[in-house]
């Protein structure tokens, strides 16, 4: 049999994801779009986060970026997991150097009313860019992505990014009702927001639950897992074939059970070996990480040995997608990304 044509549904990410047979490990790097790269820093200049995520030109040019410089497996679509917040008529903005800044937030049953469900006409813009970005890629893979209601819900009660999170585990606790009516409505509009860009054609999809690693694991189990649940199994239904990642920071504790969630990729951060992941997940997952990102600052000969110890720990998973532990970090050297990316590429080479 020949080998098929390249298309994105054949390309190394999507089957390392679907536990097939891949050339090479995929590599992608969370953040990979950002401030480490100087072309990204020219662009965004004088405009301000959210627009530039709801312009498609400023989006497939900063998505296209670190694919061209990097040589990296898969882009991942340039936006925020508040978009779709902002999109249902939210009061929010991105603050440079701290995150997310809620104007109102929601804390009571009155509040909730200020966040109506996502309807694809609410983001015409995200189905232009991904169809835009699809055409240009070729078979280079999309990744989309969405916020998992947990992180989403602490970025609405808190009103901005939380050393703690404790006003959201204050409701949480203390009027459960709302807030699993909260994150069932978190759930719809990130379902909704996933299912947009495959639609308009990406070809894997990443649910971000990047502060999950702040609950314990019976919080996670009761008041959080499902709700993404719910997110992923409605994802799958409609979409078949496209892999999900489920990620989180600081969720060793949680890998079994995101794992077990629904996805077919469990992303891994710096602290947990994926060796231990695999373990703790029964080996039935593929799995995405997990190079420190601090360590792309040590000297090569360092940062080598330790990516050659994570080629070598993913050969024994059914699927390893080469990743960072957590987002590029804004002053990293973005040539040390194209090396990691080389070296990946040649260690694994079937
Ligand atoms: O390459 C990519 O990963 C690009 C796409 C992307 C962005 N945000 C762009 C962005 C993705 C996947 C996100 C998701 C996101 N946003 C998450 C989940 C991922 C994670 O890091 O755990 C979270 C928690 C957010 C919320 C958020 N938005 C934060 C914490 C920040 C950083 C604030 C800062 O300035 O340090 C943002 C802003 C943001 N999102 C930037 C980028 C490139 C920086 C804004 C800028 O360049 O001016």
């Amino acid at each position: 049999m020949t080998d098929p044509l390249p298309s994105p549904a054949t390309s190394p990410l999507v089957r390392a994801g679907l536990q097939q047979e891949v050339p090479h490990t995929p590599v992608w790097f969370m953040r990979q779009a950002g401030r480490s790269l100087p072309e990204y820093r020219k662009v965004r200049e004088g405009i301000p986060m959210l627009e530039s995520c709801r312009t498609p030109e400023l989006v497939t040019e900063i998505t296209l970026q670190p694919v061209r410089r990097h040589g990296v497996d898969a882009a991942i679509f340039f936006s925020d997991i508040v978009v779709p917040l902002m999109a249902v008529g939210l009061d929010l903005e991105i603050v440079a150097g701290v995150g997310p800044v809620i104007a109102e937030p929601i804390r009571t049953r009155a509040d909730l009313d200020r966040l109506p469900e996502l309807t694809p006409d609410m983001v015409p813009d995200i189905t232009e860019s991904v169809r835009l970005l699809v055409a240009e890629l070729g078979p280079t893979p999309l990744i989309g992505f969405a916020g998992a209601p947990f992180t989403l819900a602490s970025y609405l009660v808190e009103g901005g990014p939380s050393k703690n999170h404790e006003r959201t585990k204050a409701l949480m606790h203390g009027d459960p009702e709302l807030w699993h009516a909260l994150c069932a409505r978190l759930a719809q509009i990130s379902g909704v927001f996933l299912s947009v860009q495959a639609e308009a054609g990406a070809s894997a999809v990443q649910l971000f639950d990047s502060w999950a690693g702040f609950l314990s694991r019976a919080d996670y189990l009761e008041h959080v897992e499902p709700h993404s649940r719910a997110v992923l199994s409605t994802f799958a239904g409609a979409h078949p074939g496209v892999p999900r990642i489920h990620f989180g920071v600081g969720t060793g504790e949680l890998l079994p059970a995101m794992a077990e969630a629904g996805t077919e990729v469990i992303g891994v951060d710096y602290r947990v070996s994926l060796t231990d992941a695999l373990e703790r997940t029964g080996g039935r997952y593929a799995v995405q990480g997990n190079l420190d990102p601090a360590l792309l600052f040590a000297p090569w000969e360092a940062l080598e040995r330790r990516v050659r110890e994570i080629v070598e720990e993913g050969r024994r998973a059914p699927g390893h997608i080469f990743n960072l532990g957590h987002g590029v970090l804004p002053s990293t050297d973005p040539e040390v990304l194209t090396r990691v990316v080389e070296l990946v590429h040649r260690l694994s080479a079937r």
